[in-house]
């Protein structure tokens, strides 16, 4: 989901339904700041949250939001669904709809997945945290139905080729906690992945919850269905 943008002439003309001509005056005459600079520049980019004002009057005014929510099982990571309670419906109560309604999820976690989730109407900050390219690490605790052996962890490291993707996973690190638990780190988020992963040692998953996204750890004071606003740090240094 690209964040979309067009051109600073091309939002004043819309907004105020003048031509090019008339817009390239108003950036002339110096009246419009975008981010609070003077803007003089035609071409100059903007996108849906560039604050832009004319001789005083906000014309673009939105707001990015950032959230993390510590799912509960049984909640479907999604907007809206006949049978299952969704994420958003967990944040209804505590955000505007306003905010609520423009809200996706950044890297879904399955049903019976609990733990950190994030949720923003920002999708470029949402791209830099799930494209492939950033590699950003999502740590799970896992709890298996059979023992862990030391072969899963090369297993992990070297990758899996998952057929119907026709793809090898990327290097996973896997470290083994306990006879029955595991910490597994993926820099990448296929379908059913751990499960999947574990599936080929012929091992159930039985318990899986997600504790980071890159820099980020699921804050410990929020219980199950619990959210809370990132910080401005957490916003900015998550990727890192
Ligand atoms: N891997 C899974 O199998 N499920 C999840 O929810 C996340 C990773």
């Amino acid at each position: 989901m690209a964040i979309s943008t067009t051109r600073l002439d091309r939002f004043i003309s819309d907004y105020c339904q003048v031509n090019r001509k008339s817009v390239r005056l108003m950036l002339a005459q110096k009246r419009v700041y975008v981010d609070g600079l003077l803007a003089t520049d035609i071409g100059k980019v903007v996108d849906k949250f560039s604050y832009i004002t004319m001789d005083n009057e906000v014309l673009q005014a939105n707001k990015a939001h950032y959230i993390m929510l510590n799912k509960p099982i049984g909640v479907v990571c999604a907007t809206k669904d006949e049978k299952h309670k969704t994420v958003i419906d967990l944040l209804v109560d505590k955000f505007d709809d306003e905010i609520t309604t423009n809200l996706h999820i950044v890297g879904r976690l399955d049903l019976n997945t609990s733990g950190l989730v994030l949720l923003t109407n920002d999708s470029r900050w949402s791209e830099r945290l799930t494209s492939p390219e950033h590699k950003v690490a999502k740590c799970y605790q896992v709890t298996l139905e059979d023992p862990l052996t030391a072969e899963y962890i090369s297993a992990f490291a070297n990758g899996m080729y998952f057929s119907y993707e026709e793809i090898t996973t990327q290097p996973a690190k896997l470290l083994i906690i306990s006879t029955y638990q595991a910490q597994v780190t993926l820099t990448e988020g296929r379908y059913h992945q751990i499960k999947r992963m574990f599936g080929r040692f012929r091992n159930k998953v039985v318990a899986l919850h997600r504790h980071s996204i890159g820099q980020l750890s699921l804050d410990e004071g929020l219980s199950l269905g619990e959210s809370r606003v990132l910080t401005a740090d957490e916003v900015v240094n998550v990727a890192d």
